[in-house]
């Protein structure tokens, strides 16, 4: 059998169509700032049956405008999910909210509503959002923390960078429902790539406003909204046409045309990768059976039609008498590339310099056991099978 080359843990498909829908922009009059912007807001919007999508620069800069339309700021606090990437934590610090983290399920690696409950008691009753994460391209189970936040007055955000196409009893995730805000990363890693870019979706007209002024400098240019009556107008009351105003600072948080284009493009071929990434885990989970219970997939939440951003495993390190940074060299040297996600953000030098107590042992516990395999839509059905040999034969059991 011959060996694959080297197989990440994760990488776009680009097709010519992609390549020519960026071309085309390249040649046209606007690189920034046009048509294809709302376009593909739009479609984003149409396919998430959302009922508002923003797009902006990238998925931190999505959570960061969403931390800033909730006016978050100084005395608040945000609750967030201990296992994530960092930049759902950093969010709420951007506008000067405090952090609490909640721990996860040691298995699954999402927020649950006890772990939920705990965070909402250290917080002490200065929690005012919450950040689930959908881990993976799974689900949280937004109803059942929507409930709970409702109770308690907290706001949500959804982080579903890792979940584009996702979800949950058939609803899709970034439905607008359940949530305030669901915020998504188009980076090239995660199911469709714009270069770098990012999407929020919402059902409030509110929230989408704000959005959009935060991402594009504050500045207002709708004559309504204009609060300096003598600097707008001129004497006859039509508005003065270089005019515009800033209430608040906001930022240049802008997508441009040419990743709004590849965003587009990539957008209508979000199906077919979702369908091929869900073929793929299902191989998986079939080639690797026989290395339960030293290595196990992560399990399946009910009712959710994942986004399969990732394929973590979960492997019984000391079990297998093999450690996970020798494992993923022996990988490596089989041409095949394995990631950890994540070190719980809580274990971050800044956090635990500002919180050296906290212990989350199911943050912990997920963290010491997993891996995530190679998968990405150009992967093959001999992809699958040659991963699952050299596990196989590193961790020790053969297939029965
Ligand atoms: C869970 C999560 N949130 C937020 C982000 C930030 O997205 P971006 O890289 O587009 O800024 C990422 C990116 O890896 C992520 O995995």
């Amino acid at each position: 059998m011959s060996t694959p080359s080297f197989l990440p843990y994760g990488r776009h498909q680009i097709d010519e169509d992609d390549i020519a829908a960026v071309a085309a922009v390249l040649r046209s009059n606007s690189l920034t700032g046009g048509p294809l912007v709302s376009q593909f807001e739009t479609a984003f919007a149409h396919r998430l049956t959302a009922p508002y999508a923003v797009s902006c620069a990238n998925g931190t800069a999505a959570l960061h405008l969403a931390a800033m339309a909730l006016g978050l700021g100084p005395g608040d606090i945000a609750i967030v999910p201990s296992l994530t990437f960092l930049a759902t934590a950093s969010a709420p610090f951007y506008v000067g909210a405090d952090v609490v983290f909640a721990d996860v399920d040691p298995d699954t690696g999402l927020m649950t509503t006890k772990s939920l409950e705990d965070a909402i008691v250290r917080a002490q009753g200065r929690a005012k959002a919450v950040f689930p994460v959908h881990l993976n391209g799974g689900c949280v189970d937004l109803t059942a923390i929507s409930n709970i936040a409702t109770k308690h007055g907290l706001a949500i955000v959804d982080d579903a960078c890792h979940a584009v196409g996702a979800s949950m009893n058939g609803q899709a995730i970034g439905n607008g429902e359940n949530t305030d805000m669901s915020v998504f990363s188009l980076h090239p890693v995660k199911t469709i790539a714009m270069g770098e870019g990012g999407v929020i979706t919402t059902a409030s007209p509110i929230l989408a406003e704000r959005l959009a002024r935060f991402r594009n400098h504050g500045m207002v240019r709708d004559p309504a909204l204009f609060t300096q009556t003598d600097e707008a107008f001129d004497a006859n009351g039509q508005p003065n046409p270089w005019y515009y105003e800033m209430l608040e600072p906001g930022f240049n948080y802008r997508a441009s045309e040419i990743h709004c284009a590849l965003g587009l493009s990539q957008l209508g071929k979000l199906d077919a990768f979702l369908a091929r990434r869900r073929e793929l885990a299902g191989l998986y989970d079939q080639a690797l059976a026989h290395l339960g219970p030293l290595l196990r997939p992560i399990p399946r939440v009910q009712g959710c039609n994942g986004g399969w951003h990732l394929y973590p495993v979960l492997i019984d390190f000391a079990a297998a008498n093999l450690s996970r940074a020798d494992l993923m060299a022996a990988l490596h040297n089989a041409n095949i590339g394995t990631q950890v996600h994540y070190l719980p953000v809580h274990r971050q030098p800044f956090w635990r310099s500002r919180q050296p107590d906290l212990h989350l042992p199911g943050a912990d516990a997920y963290y010491a056991r997993c891996l995530s395999l190679p998968l990405f839509p150009a992967m093959t059905d001999a992809d699958i099978n040659h991963v699952a040999t050299i596990l196989t034969s590193l961790i020790g059991q053969r297939p029965q």
